[in-house]
């Protein structure tokens, strides 16, 4: 199945497909592992910092390779990209998909380096998706004192149904990340703010094409069901499953003070992180 078919099915199914961030490769064993036990497709993603770290062209063979052994649906993205330069370099590697981040720019330069991503991807790939952002949501998959500067809360900052069906009808993106109360990372301290159920609904509306939830850590169980139900196809988490992965850790070195075999100390960061991404593909698929 190609990643528009599996997107389909999930939103005629009224689920959503679970999309985590890799930066190494104990946490894209602890995902595979969590979607193999569930038998659900699964989304991997690399941002630009974490690209720096996996090679586009390594990650792609990890999960052709994990597809091929599995026959799960399996797709690599390629997460927040911020210029043509690094989204051209994905397409090339062979990613499934791109997201071309233009959140933060002004309105028509945003349509303008969206547009030059699609045209680049379906001349390179007819199969490949590109997804564009409308709308800042912050950015690092961090923990964080307090709400990121700029972030879209307030409704009038809110992605706008016209807005974003003029954004799609002018660049010929296939998915659509619009600011809808979200944003990345993990309030150190108290609940992050709710989803606005109601402006999701209206731009889903308005565009069709699938919508992607950002910035899912944190988020409460209620509000991604009703975010499901209103119209999202795709959720992203990351910091859940660095916070797993760094609590792993801690107890890792704790606990085997002699240790020194990388892959051993690794064994409690792979068992958290696939706990969370179990957790949160169980929620997404409606699987009790
Ligand atoms: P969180 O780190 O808030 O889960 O957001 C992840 C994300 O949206 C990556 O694209």
């Amino acid at each position: 199945m190609t990643l528009k078919e599996t997107l389909a099915k999930a939103s005629a199914e009224r689920r959503a497909v679970g999309h985590f961030n890799i930066s190494e490769l104990g946490g894209f064993k602890a995902i595979i592992a969590a979607a193999k036990e569930l038998g659900v497709p699964v989304m991997i993603g690399t941002s630009e910092g974490e690209r720096e770290f996996i090679d586009p062209r390594l990650a792609v063979q990890m999960v052709r390779i994990a597809r091929e052994e599995l026959g799960l649906p399996i797709y690599l993205n390629a997460d927040h990209t911020h210029s043509f330069e690094k989204a051209k370099e994905a397409v090339d590697a062979g990613y499934d998909e791109v997201l071309f981040d233009g959140g933060k720019l002004p309105l028509a330069e945003n349509i303008r380096i969206t547009k030059q991503v699609v045209e680049y991807a379906k001349s390179k790939n007819p199969d490949i998706l590109v997804e564009g952002e409308l709308g800042y949501i912050g950015s690092g998959s961090v923990i964080l004192d307090e709400i990121p500067a700029g972030a879209a809360l307030r409704p009038e900052d809110l992605t706008k149904p016209e807005e974003a069906l003029q954004f799609i009808r002018e660049t010929g993106v296939d998915m659509l990340a619009p600011a809808v109360g979200n944003f990345h990372g993990l309030l150190a301290h108290g609940q992050k703010p709710r989803l606005d159920i109601g402006r999701i609904k209206a731009i889903k509306d308005a565009v069709l094409i699938p919508m992607v939830l950002h910035g899912g850590s944190g988020s409460l169980d209620e509000d991604f069901t009703a975010a499901i139900d209103a119209g999202m196809t795709v959720i992203h988490v990351n910091t859940e499953l660095r916070k797993a992965w760094r609590d792993g850790m801690v107890e890792a070195l704790q606990a085997m003070p002699n240790e020194v075999t990388p892959y051993k100390l690794l064994g409690p960061s792979i068992l958290d992180v696939q706990r969370v991404v179990k957790a949160r593909l169980s929620l997404f698929n409606r699987i009790k």
